[in-house]
């Protein structure tokens, strides 16, 4: 993969730089500026080569639409905030020229040509641009128009945080201190039935939580009661079940009725209570798992951790990851909200800005946008 300083000399170039800078927003108000945060050390590189810098990202998902709500304009506010805060005290005196060099283009998938990955709209994006670098790696795992066009006409490199990512991800993959244990939660199966495949070739043990248990659960043969779950999956899981030992399960769980009374139950539930969360065995055992590993993955709530009656299991989890002597890396919107919610974040070695772009770079070993550099 093409790297920053394999770029021809940038002094005075026009570089398109791809970013990942699709924030949570209320009201427009940008509520965690993680990703802006990490996009910074290859912008602020770029502007200190003497490049102009348009920099071009997508938020949610406008469908094609213009949505005002889905501006980059706040973004580009926070950017320009983090810009002024990242220059050493030798450069202040260029602060105003790294201002001006930067441009913020409009939420790219304002224009349906972007997801459609239409050659046009490469066209349009490459156009007076010298060269390109895609920085973007929650979007990699995406083969829109921003991410695979650009290289193919433009000298392009990846940046810091891509590069980065690659690396550690790529290391957990190919070669993980053992014990590695994996820790998948989230809702659904289907979505993570590929990434459970590969991971079952390279992980010590796999431990599973979440609403996507439910489906494993099943495969057992539990009744999961009014649980969230996948029929069209449990033969799959059977199968996974059957072949692969090292799959942890929970052993107990806390369930909710519909008149919203909440019990710890054990894993067969009657109809109409639904498990919310893993229980306290569980957790505990998750968490012993955690601590004997020597790598850590993390991905996926436990339970529905933003109720406070059903967070424990997550929280419990959050500390083992962040207090194991293991090497971590935790990736995902609702798991690294849930770890900074609790608190458990400082000792993280590795906080991915990829949700679906880790988990498909672990199972595949590659991506769309880091195959064309
Ligand atoms: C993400 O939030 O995971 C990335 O920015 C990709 O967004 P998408 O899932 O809408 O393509």
């Amino acid at each position: 993969m093409r790297l920053l300083e394999d770029l021809p000399d940038l002094a005075g170039c026009s570089a398109l730089l791809r970013a990942d800078v699709n924030v949570p927003l209320e009201n427009s108000r940008i509520t965690d500026d993680f990703r802006i945060r990490a996009s910074m050390e290859t912008l602020v590189w770029l502007l200190r080569q003497g490049a102009k810098v348009e920099l071009c990202g997508h938020l949610g998902r406008p469908k094609g639409q213009v949505k005002p709500e889905l501006s980059l304009a706040s973004v580009e506010a926070r950017l320009r905030e983090l810009l002024e805060g990242a220059l050493g005290a030798g450069e202040l005196a260029a602060a105003q020229d790294f201002q001006q060099n930067l441009t913020v283009r409009e939420n790219l998938r304002f224009d349906p040509r972007e997801t459609a990955n239409d050659p046009t709209f490469v066209q349009e994006l490459i156009a007076d641009h010298d060269c390109y670098v895609n920085d973007a790696f929650g979007a990699s795992h995406r083969a829109h128009a921003s991410i695979v066009g650009p290289p193919e006409f433009l000298p392009s490199a990846a940046g810091r945080l891509l590069a980065k990512e690659v690396e550690v991800l790529k290391g957990l993959r190919e070669h993980p201190k053992r014990p590695f244990v994996a820790v998948l939660g989230g809702a659904k199966i289907s979505d993570k039935l590929g990434v459970v495949t590969a991971l079952l070739d390279v992980v010590d043990q796999l431990v599973i939580g979440g609403a996507m248990a439910f489906t494993f659960l099943a495969a057992q043969g539990y009744s999961v009661g009014s649980s969230l779950f996948e029929p069209d999956f449990v033969a799959e899981c059977r199968k996974l079940l059957e072949a692969e030992a090292q799959i942890l399960l929970p052993t107990d769980l806390v369930a909710e009725n519909a008149s919203g009374q909440t019990k710890q139950a054990g894993l067969d539930l009657s109809e109409g209570w639904a498990g919310k969360d893993i229980g306290p065995g569980t957790a505990a055992e998750f968490a012993d798992t955690v601590l004997a590993a020597r790598s850590v993955f993390w991905n996926g709530p436990m339970g529905v951790f933003e109720d406070e009656r059903f967070a424990a299991g997550t929280a419990t989890l959050a500390e083992a990851v962040n207090d194991t002597s293991a090497y971590t890396v935790i990736g995902g919107g609702d798991t690294v909200a849930a770890a900074g919610a609790f608190g458990f974040m400082d000792d993280i070695d590795h906080i991915s800005t990829g949700g679906g772009a880790s988990l498909e770079l672990l199972e595949r070993g590659s991506l769309p946008g880091l195959e064309v550099l």
